[in-house]
């Protein structure tokens, strides 16, 4: 495997792969892979010879006081990891070399990113967009894996690809989880053993959702209570959202009925805040 750090690096290997008859997959992170990063990284070889990981932990996607600074780096775990995974190829930018100085172009998607951590993370979705759209353009990739945990932003992506005719397709990946349920995350690892045992509190409203969807409840009031009362049960968490939405829009929905539908749920623990979802 090997590792560059510049766009033109980069292009270059990327080319040295097509020449060979390869088909391209891309799978961008920010870095302090878990087992979810790895599993896509895993899908994206089933999908395609060659696969490059990106690792970048993108300023523009957090606010100001929001964790950026102190976002774990561990890069040479990464790498390995990424190789163990099967990737070919990973593309490290350096923080300061990726965006030109002085840049002011912005990918905004309107609509998919405006409700629920659009609505408290300002900005966040069109850093995402912008680097994304970079990314896509700087791997030229025949498909590209995005974990289905950040479900808005998997809907943000696939919009925006559409939007601007990338020629990429988008998959998603399932979410994997910890031995308790909760969705693995980066953030995990700012958590403490109890804490990650009251995050347990998420997967669990997610479930009490779906069990009363499969008795055939379609009202989203209802459902959404169902979810809310099992995180209340939970004195440490504090909900930010609790809302069931349409898949392809995120909007909130008033009836599941008819529409492909998911509970997306995020919570303060602490100082961390953590965000999953399911299906209805
Ligand atoms: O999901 C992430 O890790 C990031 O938002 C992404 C897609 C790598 C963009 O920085």
């Amino acid at each position: 495997m090997e590792v560059v750090h510049t766009i033109p690096e980069l292009r270059a290997a990327v080319a040295r792969a097509r020449q060979a008859g390869k088909s391209v997959g891309f799978v961008p992170t920010m870095g302090c892979l878990h087992e979810g990063h790895l599993s896509l990284i895993r899908r994206a070889k089933q999908e395609a010879a060659y696969v490059v990981v990106s690792i970048f932990v993108n300023p523009t996607q957090f606010g100001p006081n929001e964790d950026f600074a102190k976002y774990p780096r561990t890069f040479e775990d990464d790498r390995r990891g990424s190789e163990l995974a099967g990737a070919d190829l990973v593309f490290a930018p350096a923080a300061t070399d990726f965006y030109p100085a002085g840049a002011s172009t912005w990918v905004e998607v309107e609509g998919v990113s405006a409700g629920l951590c659009g609505e408290f993370r300002p900005g966040h979705f069109r850093g995402v967009a912008t680097v994304v759209a970079m990314l896509f353009n700087a791997v030229q990739a025949d498909v590209a894996v995005f974990g289905r945990k950040d479900l808005q932003q998997l809907a943000v992506i696939r919009r925006m690809a559409r939007d601007l005719r990338f020629p990429v397709r988008i998959l998603a990946h399932e979410t994997v989880r910890e031995p308790n349920g909760v969705a693995m995350s980066s953030r995990n690892r700012y958590l403490s053993a109890e804490q990650l045992a009251q995050a347990a509190a998420i997967p669990a409203a997610m479930a009490a959702a779906r069990a009363m969807a499969r008795t055939g409840v379609t009202d989203a009031a209802r459902l959404r209570s169902a979810a809310q009362a099992v995180l209340a049960a939970q004195p440490a968490l504090k909900p930010q959202y609790c809302e069931i939405v349409d898949l392809a829009t995120m909007a909130p929905v008033a009836s599941t009925a008819g529409n492909s539908c998911a509970i997306a749920i995020a919570c303060h623990l602490g100082a961390t805040r953590l965000i999953d979802n399911a299906d209805l």
